[in-house]
């Protein structure tokens, strides 16, 4: 018989989506528990009951912590790790000065392990159990992340960055050695274990129209492999698109025109969209990545999350890291609902929660395997200390409910936090820092 574990502490789940029935479609129990087999979630429900019903279960007393379905962080750069927090510039000069020459170390494979191992270390600790990350142009970029991740027993998504124009010579590619390296690297390790390979143009104006193309064909012959990319960040860029891509109706269409627009597509900002590009957006069930904190640090602008939402787009959330200014989804939340009130709009903690968990996991196609806490799902979990530092302590010792007692921890929340995080039912031990 295979062992069970019983965590015990309150418990979050969603039972449908709190961006249209708010907060009823949130579960949460005060005494609750997870029942883990397998690396499965067996079953949650009542703590006691849970207790009872399975007696030989090996049993984890979390308190008073909060036990949810771990973060899913659904865009960032993992190779951005160490230009963090890079001072004064906006994203074409920042990509020049910071972003690239940093990227170009990553042919080097052992930096490029050191860091993927840094990074996937630094969310854990900060309970992201998922991430679709951009790797570099480099092959061993992917091949660093993917090794780290499956050491790890991580569930990530990840794909070789192209670029075949305005980049440095050191950091291009080629239409065709891209449509080649991303095939190999997809064969690879597309579906190996938890491993699932992203077809990863840059954006449009680092990929001519041939490497495009080249990137839309193999999305054919791979359909059920995601595609991330960037669409409509900042309004320079957006003219700059406009330049190179003459033809093209608005910037999506330099996707749709490629090949690369579908609901296996990732946009991420989708910031300053036009009216054609929300429609079609939503029509082909595209997923929208919003990024708060890099939207505020790079000055890109304010995501209309009411009105998209309303739309009906498929919505998920992200650190970007390293235009992002944190590795941590609670910052990250704290940063949309600042972004929501600039906008008029205040976003309950139960959709922030969904939209850093069952959201992000929907935008990757992965909602009947992680983001949730549901029997079959993956135990990929994060417990959260919902009075981790005096001054949160101070607050939410005055809390009458659930949301009162969660928001001070999105808002002032970091690290510290994060009582313990899960991978398939294991806990994960702590990098030494
Ligand atoms: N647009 C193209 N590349 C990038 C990147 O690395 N970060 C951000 N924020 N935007 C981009
Ligand atoms: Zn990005």
């Amino acid at each position: 018989m295979s062992e069970k574990t019983l965590l015990l502490g309150q418990t979050l789940a969603f039972a449908g989506d709190p961006m249209t029935e708010c907060p009823q479609a949130a579960r949460h129990s005060t005494h609750g528990g997870v029942l883990i087999e397998n690396g499965r979630i067996a079953a949650v429900g009542d703590g006691a009951d849970l207790r009872k019903a399975h007696p030989g279960a090996r049993v984890i007393d979390h308190g008073q912590a909060l036990i949810s379905a771990g973060f899913v962080d659904a865009h960032a750069h993992y190779p951005q790790t160490a230009i963090i927090a890079s001072w004064g510039k906006r994203l074409i000069d920042w990509l020049n000065t910071y972003t690239f020459p940093e990227e170009s170390r990553f042919g080097d494979s052992g930096y490029a392990a050191d860091i993927a191992g840094r990074y996937l270390d630094l969310i854990l600790a900060n309970g992201t159990t998922t991430v679709a990350s951009y790797c570099t142009i480099h092959p061993a970029s992917v091949d660093a992340l993917f090794d780290a991740a499956q050491a790890r027993g991580m569930r990530i998504a990840a794909g070789k960055t192209c670029m075949d124009r305005n980049a440095p010579d050191t950091l291009r590619d080629t239409a065709q050695s891209a449509y080649d390296d991303s095939k190999a690297l997809l064969e690879k390790w597309h579906g190996q274990g938890r491993l699932s390979y992203v077809i990863t143009p840059r954006f449009s104006p680092t990929s001519t129209p041939e490497q495009l193309s080249a990137l839309g064909a193999l999305w054919a012959e791979h359909p059920d492999c995601l595609m991330q990319t960037h669409l409509s960040e900042q309004l320079d860029e957006i003219a700059w698109v406009k330049s190179l891509y003459p033809q093209a109706r608005d910037y999506l269409d330099t996707y749709e025109a490629h090949g690369l627009l579908g609901p296996g597509g990732l946009y991420g900002h989708a910031i300053h969209l036009e009216p054609r590009e929300r429609a079609r957006l939503a029509e082909t069930g595209a997923a929208l990545i919003h990024c708060p904190t890099s939207n505020t640090f790079i000055g890109s602008g304010l995501f209309d999350m009411a009105g998209l939402t309303s739309e009906g787009q498929r919505i998920g959330l992200a650190t970007d890291t390293g235009g992002g200014s944190s590795f941590s989804m609670l910052r990250t939340m704290a940063a949309a609902y600042e972004i929501a009130q600039l906008r008029g709009h205040a976003l309950h903690p139960a959709q922030l929660w969904w939209l850093a968990t069952a959201g992000s996991a929907r935008a990757l196609r992965m909602q009947d395997r992680i983001g949730n806490l549901a029997p079959g799902m993956e135990a990929d979990l994060a417990v959260i200390d919902l009075a981790s530092t005096p001054a949160i302590a101070q607050r939410t010792a005055r809390a009458d409910d659930l949301w009162e007692a969660l928001f001070p921890t999105i808002m002032m929340g970091d690290d510290r936090a994060i009582a313990a995080t899960y991978l398939a039912g294991q806990a994960v031990a702590r990098a030494k820092g």
